[in-house]
């Protein structure tokens, strides 16, 4: 397959890169990347003497970009986007033109066309469970988006499904639950509790701690949009989680352990304003369509990703010092 993979210099669609293509080593992949603050060129050094891959800098925002990089492609997987909550509290701007306008143009490019458009999706566009540990977001669930961040992800999608119902154009959606593993920006909450504990500095966790978070391992993450891509049908929307659930505070003492640090580090902050509950996924559909299920259980995962962080460090020293100011 030719591949348009857009926003490949960030967390998941780096790894999403790389394991396409040591899987599908005749394929070819266009990176199409505008470089934010979250995206990193080194995250995919190499890439381009091994495998038949192409980076182009520039905005989806932009038709004259997606344009003439679609040209060739059998598909598009779209991972471009603003992708922390925090920021779209204080500012929605970006994440509505990135998110949502942009994937409304490439619907308009793709009609009439075969074209895939993957849009990779999250599991915030369900809203917010109770503590209630059986309930789950279902496959079809209702969609609730409660920050401006999943509203945005929220209204790509419905424009998705319309174009799929009104002009056929070829569509899947993946909801995920929470990533982790290598190449994640320091701001996020796993990365973010190494460095913090990795320079004795205190660990910030909003409220009382007790929001819940679906966790999956992004190499698993990677492995369920492949299968997408190879057997996934028009218009079908699959849930790719772990089935369980795990506190904030539970995780990064989980992390203090495996660092062999005390929980004095934690350090309870004010809440984010309108916080989710608890986010977790049944992901009973893609297992029984296409045969996936997570491989890298939440303790394997933590201690690969602890490996890599603690041995890479350059690769994150700048952006470290500006997501961890005291
Ligand atoms: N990280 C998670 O836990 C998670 C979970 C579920 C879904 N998702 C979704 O997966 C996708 C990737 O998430 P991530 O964590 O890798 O994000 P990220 O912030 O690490 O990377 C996003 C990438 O998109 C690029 N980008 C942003 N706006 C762009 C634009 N207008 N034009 C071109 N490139 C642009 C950035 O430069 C960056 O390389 C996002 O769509 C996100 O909503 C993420």
């Amino acid at each position: 397959m030719k591949l348009l993979v857009t926003g490949g210099l960030g967390f998941i669609g780096s790894n999403f890169i790389w394991h396409w293509l040591r899987n599908n080593r005749n394929d070819s992949i266009v990176n199409v990347d505008k470089i934010t603050y979250a995206a990193d060129p080194r995250y995919l050094s190499g890439v381009e003497k091994e495998f038949e891959y192409k980076f182009i800098r520039g905005d989806i925002r932009s038709r004259e970009v997606i344009q003439s990089a679609v040209e060739d492609a059998d598909a598009i997987v779209n991972f471009a986007a603003e992708s922390h909550v925090d920021r779209s509290i204080e500012d929605s701007d970006e994440f509505v033109s990135s998110n949502y306008l942009a994937v409304k143009n490439m619907l308009d490019l793709i009609k009439g066309t075969d074209i895939r458009l993957h849009q990779v999706s999250t599991d915030e566009v369900f809203g917010s469970l109770t503590y209630n540990k059986k309930t789950q977001f279902r496959h079809l669930s209702r969609y609730d988006p409660r920050n401006p961040y999943s509203a945005t992800k929220a209204a790509a999608d419905l424009m998705i499904g319309a174009y799929v119902n009104t002009y056929g154009v070829n569509s899947t959606i993946s909801y995920s639950g929470n990533n982790y593993g290598p190449f994640q920006h320091p701001e996020k909450l796993i990365p973010k509790t190494i460095f913090l504990s990795m320079l004795d500095r205190k660990i910030p966790v909003y409220g009382n701690g007790r929001q819940m978070r679906d966790w999956v391992y992004v190499e698993d993450h990677c492995a369920a949009i492949s299968l997408i891509l190879k057997r996934g049908r028009t218009g079908e929307r699959f849930l790719v989680g772990s089935g369980k659930a795990i506190s904030n505070v539970e995780l990064v003492r989980r992390i203090l352990r495996l660092l062999g640090r005390e929980d004095d580090l934690i350090e309870y902050v004010a809440d984010r304003p309108g916080h989710d509950s608890r986010y977790c996924s049944d992901y009973s559909y893609i297992e029984k369509k296409l045969g996936w299920k997570p491989e890298i259980d939440l303790e394997k995962g933590l201690r690969k990703t602890i490996e890599h962080y603690s041995t890479n460090p350059d690769l994150y020293r700048d952006k470290i010092a500006r997501a961890t100011k005291p």
